[in-house]
């Protein structure tokens, strides 16, 4: 944390290079909005934080407020102001210094913002070469001083080839940001008010500006559907780098699909091909290839491979097999080895569930529990059909349809047709030759 430093985070933009009903800064990246990352960082270097909202901006704010309180946000006025320049213009930071950062920068990090905070330039902006500057703004140095910045849509031919580009990111005096806003003209091709002249004309008055060249990968800006994919395998690899520093053992790391508000403890083994997303909990367990856990909590178990671990499900002490899906269900200490739907479900410890078991927890219209004791033995392709309650010991036969309702403990529950033989019959029907 910084002392005396306001953060102010553009987030007002449509996005229009997105081609995307939904805001730019609202796609997600690991599973957390775009904009979230921006102001992690910025939260852990400065108690000042503001947004600028515009375009969608009750959806940004309650997106926001799931992960963060005392935010400031305030609102652009897009229809007369237009641009980065627009959304500075009802700004009110708390500090003097003053750090501005697109909103479309998930990969900034901390330490990256802190490297602009070492200087007395009145203005302190980030540049980046690049070996393909399209879609950046060229910054145009002459004699070693920042001149101008030309955006894309207003750069001549010869400017086109400058390889050095503003990242996005500056760090401001107030009263620069005081003098200079009420400035800026919208008189060019996107007919916006930019942040970026305000170089020109601080330049003018002679003001100090000092470029720090910086790292590509953590300034880069998501404009596309592309940069969106590109950022999220960067991010990703920085989530299982962390974890795997943490004791995760992880086989063919980047295969696996990791969000941002999974946590891991222990010693856990995730196999290839593994998608481990929302709030899920892992701790010392094995996930097996090709297995896919939302919202969950795993202890002590394992899963997979090809296993569905559906939202709000929860697995202690347990095996659950290949093509077994789960869904808000609680096991404890239960073996469920192959291709089973439990939904709805809590199921005690020393219970074993047989291949092919269905939880019929649905008629149409509501949804029902099934409850099941400890020491259940369910036979495979066994449909249990909720609301259902069954005691401890039990055992339930193969091939079993357990009708809804409470069976007690002790019993066998079985449901079969008896078996008919029909002599002859096979040579009738399919006749001598056969
Ligand atoms: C901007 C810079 C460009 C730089 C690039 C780095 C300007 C004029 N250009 O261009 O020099 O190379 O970032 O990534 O600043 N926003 C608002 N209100 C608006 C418009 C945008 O808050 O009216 C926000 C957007 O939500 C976004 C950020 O500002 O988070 C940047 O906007 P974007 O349209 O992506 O600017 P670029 O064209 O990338
Ligand atoms: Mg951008």
């Amino acid at each position: 944390m910084v002392n005396s430093l306001t953060i102010v985070i553009l987030a007002a933009g449509k996005g229009s290079r997105m081609k995307s009903p939904k805001a730019k800064v609202l796609h997600e990246i690991c599973g957390r909005e775009m904009l979230y990352y921006s102001i992690k960082a910025a939260r852990a270097m400065s108690d000042d934080v503001i947004v600028v909202v515009a375009h969608q901006k009750d959806s940004v704010i309650s997106a926001m407020e799931r992960y963060f309180t005392g935010l400031t946000f305030v609102t652009q006025d897009t229809d007369n102001f237009p641009g980065t320049g627009g959304a500075m213009m009802d700004v009110q930071p708390k500090y003097q210094n003053v750090l501005v950062l697109n909103g479309d920068m998930p990969l900034i990090t901390p330490k990256s913002i802190e490297q602009f905070l070492h200087s007395d330039a009145d203005i302190v902006m980030s540049v980046i070469t690049l070996d393909n500057p399209s879609g950046y703004g060229r910054v145009v140095i002459e004699k070693g001083h920042v001149e101008r910045i030309v955006e894309e849509r207003d750069a001549d031919n010869r400017e086109k080839t400058i390889q050095t580009v503003n990242a996005g990111v500056y760090a401001f005096k107030h009263n620069v940001l005081k003098t200079y806003l009420p400035l800026l003209r919208n008189t060019n091709a996107q007919a916006e008010y930019y942040l970026t002249d305000v170089i020109a004309l601080a330049r003018r008055d002679g003001l100090v500006i000092a470029p720090l060249y910086v790292e590509e990968v953590e300034f880069k800006g998501v404009n596309s559907k592309y940069d969106l994919a590109q950022s999220e395998m960067i991010m990703m690899d920085r989530l299982r780098r962390t974890w795997m520093d943490a004791g995760v053992i992880m086989q063919l790391p980047e295969t696996i699909y990791l969000e941002e508000g999974v946590i891991f403890e222990g010693e856990c083994i995730i196999e290839n091909g593994v998608r481990l997303c929302g709030e899920s909990l892992i701790s010392n367990s094995h996930i097996k290839a090709h297995s896919v856990i939302e919202d969950s909590s795993v202890k002590n178990s394992d899963v997979g491979p090809l296993a569905h671990l559906r939202p709000l499900s929860v697995l202690e002490d347990t095996h659950v097999g290949n093509f077994v899906e789960v869904k808000k269900s609680t096991l404890t200490g239960v073996k469920a080895g192959h291709l089973s739907y439990l939904g709805d479900a809590t199921i005690g410890e020393g219970s074993n569930i047989g291949a092919g078991t269905i939880t019929c927890n649905y008629d149409g219209v509501k949804k029902y529990q099934t409850l099941i004791g400890k020491n259940v033995f369910v036979g495979s392709d066994t449909q249990l059909v909720a609301p259902l309650e069954i005691a401890d010991n039990v055992m339930i036969a193969a091939g079993t349809t357990v009708t809804a309702g409470k069976y007690e403990s002790g019993i066998l529950i079985l449901s079969r047709t008896p078996i008919r033989k029909v002599e002859g019959f096979f040579s009738k029907f399919f006749g001598k030759g056969k």
